[in-house]
């Protein structure tokens, strides 16, 4: 294998040390809703909650039914929001069928102070204005431009990322961060033409789609930082976007999965939550 292995562990490890005495000396909480019992969110959520303990945050699960209304999660969503010593808390998504068609109304709920998911219009914008204003970014993306630093990998200024996933959580935010550093970015999505005349242009390729072997090597720069942000489950076995033994012989750096930006997702989120504490105490 000719890539450099980018393993999130490592990056989470290093933010969980600096962020550790600042749990201690802030002590924020913080409140994971699940509504029912999605499989993928209970494995996302149970690392969350392990990863609190790891760095000795207050933290809360409250495990809705499946069946709850949208009234019911408004209410509690209205608690939270006044409860002075909850930090910061989120909705775990996917939610149930039936309220899906209400996830902007129920993100619309949060306090923005509290959203350290990062998910609200209010944070989305700041994350928009430049990098100063990114102070509760979302997750996943932080995550990804974490990656990207500690690695030393170079200045993303300049170089050309280009992004598989156009979501509000990853792709549109993550596009905004990079822009915010200057790269220069493009972001494809299912309509886009032909994914691999784009991919292959890329200094930094980033995929988050969840479908497996989406990115072959032949769609891959020779010597491209390739960031595989995708999950697909088939039984126990978690896989990620990008065709990995093919990929890693042209990639100069390549991220796994699992064990690559998973847990840099978990660290930005409690980065959020210590954050968010330090702006409430001001
Ligand atoms: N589902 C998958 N990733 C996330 C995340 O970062 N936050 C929330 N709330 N739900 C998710």
């Amino acid at each position: 294998m000719s890539a450099i292995l980018l393993t999130g562990k490592e990056v989470a490890d290093a933010m969980f040390k600096q962020l550790t005495p600042l749990v201690k000396k802030l002590d924020p909480k913080l409140v994971i809703v699940q509504v029912g019992d999605d499989p993928a969110s209970a494995s996302y959520i149970k690392q969350k909650l392990k990863s609190c303990e790891a760095v000795g945050m207050r933290h809360e699960h409250m495990h809705l039914d499946a069946t709850v209304t949208k009234e019911e999660l408004l209410s509690v969503i209205e608690k939270l929001n006044g409860e002075p010593d909850v930090t910061g808390f989120i909705v775990q998504l996917p939610l149930p069928k039936h309220l899906q068609e209400f996830v902007p109304q129920i993100i619309r709920a949060i306090e923005p102070k509290k959203d350290v998911d990062g998910f609200t219009a209010y944070n989305i914008g700041k994350t928009l204005l430049s990098k100063e204003f990114e102070h509760l970014p979302p997750a996943t993306p932080s995550g990804i431009i974490a990656m990207l630093e500690f690695y030393k990998l170079g200045k993303v200024e300049g170089k050309h990322v280009v992004i598989v996933n156009h979501s509000n959580v990853v792709g549109k935010p993550l596009a905004v961060m990079l822009l915010n550093r200057n790269a220069t970015v493009t972001v494809c999505h299912a309509h886009t033409k032909d994914l691999a005349a784009q991919t292959k242009q890329a200094d930094i390729l980033i995929s988050a789609v969840g479908k497996a072997k989406l990115i072959t090597a032949d769609m891959v720069k020779k010597g491209a930082i390739v960031i595989d942000v995708g999950i697909s489950r088939s039984g126990d076995k978690l896989t990620g976007d990008v065709d990995f033994d093919a990929v890693k012989e042209i990639a100069s750096a390549i991220s796994p999965v699992p064990g690559g930006v998973g847990p840099l997702t978990v660290a930005s989120l409690i980065r959020n939550t210590v954050r968010a504490k330090q702006r409430q105490i001001e």
